[in-house]
C-alpha cells in the first residue's frame, strides 16, 4: 500500500476535520457543521463517514482528508503528509517521492526556531541569564509557567543564533528569510533578538514559527519585539497559545481573548487554560475564524485603557460579523488580566469572566460615558452608535431581543428601536441556503450507490448494466463510465478511485448522490432498481423504434416500416408496458 492510502486509511476524517469543524452527526453516514472555508451561518459543509470526504454545498470545497489538511494550513501536499504523519503516528517513508523546493524551506525554517528556541531555553539556565531569571523572579512566574510556555532569554551577544546557523549549514538566504537573523549593509549577520526575554509563538499544529522579545528594563525600547512576518509566520493567522488552549476551548465552550503574551501567561498560571491573545496586532478575521473552529463563544479581556477599550470596539464588528457571541469582561482598578489574576487571585477573575456583561451592554456604557443623557441629542447620538452594532447580529431573534434591551438600558422607547430594525432587516436579503438536492432518478441513485458500496452486488449487475443504451444517457453516465472502466481494468472499486477518474461537475454529482444516500440499501431495491432501469431501455427502444417507423412510412420505404413494426410488436409481447 502506498504511504497516502496507509495514512488515509490510518487517520478518520470526522475525527481530523472535528478539530476544525464543530461537527454534529446528521444521518448514519454523516455529519454536518459550518464551512471552515467561507463564512456561514448554516451548515452546508458534510463530511461523509464511510468514503472519507466533506463536501460543502455553499461554496463547492471538497476532497479527502489530506486536501482538508492542506487546504486548511495552507499546506504543500507534501507538508501535508509529513504534518499528519507526524499529528498522527503514521510514519513516513525516509525518501519520499513527495517533495519540492518550498516545503523544503518551510522545513529548515522550522528547524531553526527550533534550534533557536532550544538556545534561548539554555541561555536562560546558564550563567548569561541571570539578569533574566531576576525579571521572571520579580514578575511571579513559576518554574513550571517558564517551562510549560518555553520561555527563554536571548543574550547580547547579537551573534549566538547566526553561529548556530552557520555550524548547522543553513544558508544566508534561508537565516534572512527565518527572520531570526538581520543582515547589515556591509553584509555582516545579527541576531534579530538580543537581550529579551523570549516567548515561542506557535501555529495551531504546535510548531514554533516566531518569537515575541520582551525587553527586561524599561529603557530598553522597544518594549516588546515581535519576529517579522515570514513564511511561517503569517501574522494575520496566528493566535498566541491557540494551540495549547484549543482542547480547553472546546470543553467549556468558550474562549478568553486577551493582548498580550503575559495576560495569556498569568491568566493560564491562575488556571484557565482556554486563553489566546493576538500578538499585539490588531484581531484579523483568520483569527476570528481560528477561534470560531472551537467555540462560538468568547469572552474579551482587553487592557482597560484608551488603546485596549478602542481595540475592543473594532474587535467586537469582526467578532460579530463572524457570528460570534460576545461578553466583554472587566477588570477594576485598572489593571491588566496578568496583574489582576497576581492581584485578586483566580476566583476573583473567574467571578469577572462568568459575570461578563453582553457587548452591547459594554457599548452601551461606552457610549453614554460620552455623550449626556439627559438630552435627546445624546440620546439620538448614542443609538446611532449602537444601532449599526447590533444589526451586525446574525441571529435575528436575537438581534431583536438585544436592540430590545438596548432600548430599555438607555431608556428610549423600545417601539422606535424595533421599527428602525424590522426595515432594516425587510431591506436585507437573507442569503440563501444551498442544499444538496436529488438530481438523478431513484433508480439511477440506487444503482450507483450500490455499485459504490456493495461488491456483490455490483458484480452481479454490472453485466446487465453495462449493456443498457440508456445508461448513457444519464446525467451520471460518466460516474458509471468510470465505475464500469474500474471494474473492467481490475482495480479497486472505491470512491477514492471513481472520483479521480471524474471531471470536477462529476465529482460533485458523486458527492451529492453519496450524502444523499442514508442507511443501508437492500437487494430487493437493487434488483428493482435494475428492472426499473431496463423498462426504461425498452420504453426508449420502443420511442426509437416508433420514430423510425414513421419516418419509413414518410419516405416510403414500407418494406422497412413492416419489418421495424413486427420488431416493435415483438418487444412489446415480451414486456407488458408498465408505465413508470
Ligand atoms: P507586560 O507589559 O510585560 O505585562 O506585557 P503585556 O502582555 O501586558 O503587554 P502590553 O499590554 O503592553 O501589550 C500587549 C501586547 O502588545 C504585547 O504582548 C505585545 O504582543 C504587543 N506589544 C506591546 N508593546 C509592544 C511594542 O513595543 N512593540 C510591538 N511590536 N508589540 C508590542
Ligand atoms: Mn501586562
Amino acid at each position: 500500500m502506498d504511504f497516502v492510502e496507509q495514512l488515509k486509511s490510518s487517520v478518520d476524517i470526522v475525527n481530523v476535520v472535528g478539530e476544525y469543524v464543530r461537527l454534529r452527526r446528521s444521518g448514519a453516514n454523516r455529519y454536518m457543521g459550518l464551512c471552515p472555508f467561507h463564512n456561514e451561518k448554516s451548515p452546508s459543509f458534510t463530511v461523509h463517514v464511510v468514503h472519507q470526504f466533506y463536501k460543502c454545498f455553499s461554496c463547492g470545497a471538497g476532497g479527502d482528508v489530506v486536501k482538508f489538511v492542506m487546504e486548511k494550513e495552507g499546506l504543500s501536499f507534501y507538508e501535508a503528509l509529513k504534518t499528519m504523519s507526524e499529528r498522527y503516528g503514521v510514519p513516513m517513508p525516509k525518501r519520499s517521492q513527495y517533495s519540492d523546493e518550498d516545503s523544503k524551506l518551510r522545513g529548515s525554517l522550522l528547524a531553526m526556531h527550533e534550534q533557536a528556541e532550544e538556545d534561548f531555553r539554555a541561555n536562560l539556565k546558564s550563567q548569561a541569564g541571570e539578569a533574566a531569571r531576576a525579571y521572571i523572579a520579580k514578575r511571579g512566574l513559576a518554574a513550571e509557567t517558564v517551562e510549560h510556555f518555553g520561555l527563554g532569554y536571548s543574550d547580547r551577544s547579537g551573534r549566538a543564533l547566526v553561529r548556530l546557523f552557520e555550524q548547522r549549514g543553513f544558508p544566508v538566504a534561508q537565516m534572512e528569510a527565518s527572520g531570526l537573523v538581520g543582515k547589515r549593509q556591509d553584509g555582516s549577520l545579527y541576531d534579530r533578538f538580543r537581550n529579551r526575554l523570549m516567548f515561542p509563538i506557535h501555529n495551531e499544529a504546535g510548531k514554533i514559527i516566531g518569537f515575541g522579545g520582551r525587553a527586561l528594563s524599561p529603557d530598553d525600547e522597544p518594549k516588546y519585539l515581535n519576529s517579522p512576518e515570514t513564511q511561517l509566520y503569517v501574522k494575520k493567522k496566528v493566535l498566541y497559545n491557540l494551540h495549547r488552549a484549543k482542547e480547553a476551548v472546546r470543553k467549556e465552550d468558550r474562549v478568553i481573548l486577551v493582548e498580550g503574551y503575559m495576560d495569556v501567561i498569568g491568566v493560564t498560571a491562575a488556571g484557565f487554560r482556554n486563553v489566546v491573545a493576538s500578538c499585539g496586532t490588531a484581531l484579523a478575521a483568520e483569527q476570528v475564524q481560528a477561534m470560531k473552529r472551537h467555540t462560538h463563544r468568547i469572552a474579551v479581556n482587553f487592557d482597560p485603557d484608551a488603546p485596549g477599550e478602542s481595540a475592543c470596539e473594532r474587535s467586537i464588528d469582526l467578532l460579530l460579523a463572524e457570528g460570534m457571541q460576545v461578553r466583554i469582561v472587566e477588570l477594576d482598578g485598572g489593571l491588566d488580566p496578568d496583574e489582576y489574576c497576581k492581584e485578586r487571585g483566580a476566583a476573583a477573575y473567574q467571578e469577572r469572566v462568568d459575570g461578563a456583561k453582553g457587548y452591547f451592554y459594554w457599548l452601551a456604557d461606552r457610549a453614554r460615558s460620552k455623550h449626556d443623557m439627559r438630552t435627546s441629542e445624546g440620546k439620538v447620538a448614542v443609538l446611532n452608535f449602537l444601532l449599526p452594532k447590533v444589526q451586525n447580529v446574525t441571529d435575528q431573534l436575537e438581534r431583536m431581543t438585544i436592540a430590545n434591551d438596548v432600548a430599555g438600558y438607555i431608556g428610549v422607547d423600545p417601539g422606535m428601536v424595533l421599527d428602525h430594525f424590522r426595515k432594516a432587516v425587510s431591506e436585507r436579503s437573507e442569503k440563501a441556503i444551498v442544499r444538496p438536492t436529488n438530481l438523478l432518478r431513484h433508480d439511477e441513485r440506487m444503482l450507483l450507490i450500490a455499485l459504490l458500496t456493495e461488491a456483490q452486488l455490483r458484480a452481479e449487475m454490472i453485466g446487465p448494466l453495462r449493456s443498457l443504451q440508456t445508461i448513457d444517457t444519464l446525467p451520471s453516465r460518466r460516474i458509471f463510465q468510470a465505475i464500469f472502466a474500474l471494474e473492467e481494468s481490475g482495480g479497486r472499486v472505491g470512491f477514492d478511485e471513481i472520483n479521480g477518474r471524474l471531471e470536477e461537475a462529476d465529482q460533485n454529482l458523486l458527492a451529492q448522490t453519496v450524502l444523499n444516500a442514508d442507511g443501508e440499501i437492500s437487494r430487493e431495491e437493487v434488483v428493482a432498481a435494475v428492472e426499473s432501469m431496463q423498462r426504461s431501455e425498452q420504453h426508449n427502444l420502443r420511442v426509437q423504434l416508433k420514430a423510425r417507423i414513421g419516418e419509413s412510412e414518410r419516405a416510403g420505404r414500407l418494406d422497412e416500416a413492416m419489418r421495424l413494426t413486427m420488431e416493435l410488436q415483438r418487444i412489446e409481447r415480451a414486456t407488458p408496458s408498465r408505465r413508470t
